[in-house]
């Protein structure tokens, strides 16, 4: 009886989990999930690349900052700040760099934007982050940097 009940009660579960999951409602769950794999490693190292050329002579080759502001650890990054990947997707391609805000292709603001996320704590997965995934990615950014 008892079993038979769990039985029923979990398979809508996986449903309902997996409904939510194709929803665009992972983070929902993130508490307990591991962090969402967002981007190639190719593309980090894209990224990495057009980060030296456009970003580093202001936060630095190890994104401590400079005369910009540090894009690693918690002074960038922390639980509290509760950023999304969007919000700051939304800085860095819509005001960055300073100076000449939004010039790059998309692809290069796509890619620094893994980059950052690989220095960050972030894994690479199968599936390179695109302009518009960026620019609507509800993921949590929580540098797991210390
Ligand atoms: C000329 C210097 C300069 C360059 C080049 C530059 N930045 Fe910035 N960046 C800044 C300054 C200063 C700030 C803080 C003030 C502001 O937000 O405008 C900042 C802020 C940011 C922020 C927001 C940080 C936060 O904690 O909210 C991000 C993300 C960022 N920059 C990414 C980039 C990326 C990516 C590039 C290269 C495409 C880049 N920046 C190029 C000077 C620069």
């Amino acid at each position: 009886m008892l079993r038979r009940l769990s039985r029923t009660l979990r398979r809508p579960d996986a449903r309902l989990l997996a409904g939510l999951a194709a929803a665009g409602f992972c983070t929902a769950i993130a508490a307990a999930a591991p962090l969402p794999a967002l981007y190639t490693k190719a593309q980090a190292k894209a990224g990495h690349e057009a980060f030296e050329t456009h970003c580093s002579m202001c936060h630095g080759k190890n994104l401590q900052g400079i005369s910009g502001p540090a894009l690693v650890g918690q002074g960038f990054a922390s639980a509290s700040n509760n950023y999304t990947v969007a919000a700051i997707f939304d800085e860095l391609s819509q005001q960055m760099p300073a100076g000449a805000p939004g010039s790059l292709p998309h692809k290069d603001y796509a890619d620094i934007m893994a980059f950052i996320l690989s220095k960050n704590g972030y894994p690479a997965g199968k599936t390179a982050l695109t302009y518009s995934a960026a620019q609507s990615s509800t993921a949590k950014l929580v540098s797991q940097v210390k």
